[in-house]
């Protein structure tokens, strides 16, 4: 077995930390900050940042134990470096050069979005290696991204397609705080949804008429928000009506991303389709995707739950391969960069 490779994330609320060794998650440690920013009805930045710097040691000194594990053991450090929030994305990056310094260890900055698709190919101790291959297709959905990308290898992603406007996990939550239901929006609006009726309301699928893979959230929205002010107008919303407002959109929101994703996978003739991010974890959406993959005799390697969301098993699981790869870091330049669009290597 290679040496295991400690993974830390911190680009947003999560203060993850994770331990993979040959695609197996040793450990996988998350110090969720949701109760901090429910009040805010989301993220802020600040608040983010300063609480990955009280979690960020104890979580990895938990990863460790829970892998029984010391840092001589470890083969490497990988750590988010983009995109993300820039004091967030700090605290993980100088954290784990400090410590690859420190521990004499071989350090890799990974792209987040990167890891939450080669997030695909992990697996639990026990379980068999996932015989996911290259090429694949990736549908990538989370609250800062929707996006479609051919897959070469791990860190080797073409962008074939994404939203023009909002991310899908980012209208889940823009819906979900029109409609007063709590934050994070998307996990409830799809546990309302599942008791919801998804035919009462109907509401635009996006971009059915364009030939391109580009894909479109935000008049989803705005036609949302005219169905609850209109009902609204007529008094509180009762319950069955917020549930059946919940399944309307997220069906609108599934019927778009697999129209797409299957016409990507026909254009780009690819067999495999991985679905990853935080919205993989939709019900909706995991079920109408394999569902299309099943009608089309496509393959559907949907990310296990456990790691759809923010998580460090994702970051250590592309760093080992990036690291096999010879991909590594120098440790007294690895940069944070909140936009991910710089290269992270030259030449
Ligand atoms: O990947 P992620 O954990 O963080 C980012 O990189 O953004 O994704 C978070 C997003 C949030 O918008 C959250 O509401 C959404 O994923 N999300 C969901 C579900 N679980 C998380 N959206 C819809 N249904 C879910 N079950
Ligand atoms: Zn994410």
């Amino acid at each position: 077995m290679n040496a295991a490779i400690l993974g830390i994330e911190t680009s947003c609320d999560d203060t993850a930390v994770g331990i993979v060794a040959d695609g197996v998650v040793l450990a996988n440690r998350v110090a969720s900050q949701i109760p901090l920013h429910a009040r805010f009805g989301g993220v802020v930045p600040e608040v983010a940042a300063r609480n990955h710097l009280l979690s960020i040691l104890p979580a990895i000194e938990a990863a460790l134990a829970d892998a029984h594990l010391t840092p001589r053991d470890l083969g490497g450090i990988a750590v988010t470096h983009q995109p993300g929030l820039i004091g967030a994305l700090l605290v993980g990056v100088q954290t784990a050069r400090t410590l690859a310094l420190c521990w004499n260890v071989p350090l890799v900055g990974v792209d987040h979005i990167q890891a939450h698709v080669w997030a695909a190919k992990l697996r639990w101790p026990g379980d068999a290696a996932v015989p996911l291959q290259v090429p694949f297709l990736a549908l990538a959905v989370s609250g800062g991204h929707t996006s479609l990308y051919r897959v070469m290898g791990p860190g080797q992603m073409t962008l074939l397609g994404r939203t023009l406007d909002d991310a899908a996990g980012e209208a889940f939550d823009k819906f979900a705080r029109l409609l007063g239901v709590p934050y994070p929006g998307g996990p409830n609006v799809d546990a309302l949804a599942q008791s919801g009726d998804p035919t009462r309301f109907v509401l635009p699928r996006g971009m059915r008429g364009r030939s391109d893979l580009a894909m479109s959230f935000s008049g989803l929205k705005t036609a949302a928000r005219l169905h609850m002010e209109a009902l609204q107008a007529q008094g509180p919303l009762d319950e069955t009506t917020v549930r059946d407002l919940c399944a309307s959109f997220q069906q609108a929101v599934v019927a778009q991303l697999v129209h797409v994703t299957q016409r990507a996978a026909i254009q780009e003739g690819l067999q495999d389709v991985v679905l990853a991010g935080g919205v993989a974890a939709n019900q909706g959406l995991r079920a109408g995707l394999a569902q299309m993959c099943a009608a089309q005799g496509l393959r559907f390697w949907p990310v296990p739950l456990a790691w759809c969301g923010d998580n460090g098993a994702m970051v250590a699981g592309l760093g080992a391969a990036l690291l096999a790869a010879g991909q590594a870091d120098d440790p007294h330049e690895l940069d944070a960069v909140p936009t991910g669009l710089v290269k992270k290597r030259a030449g």
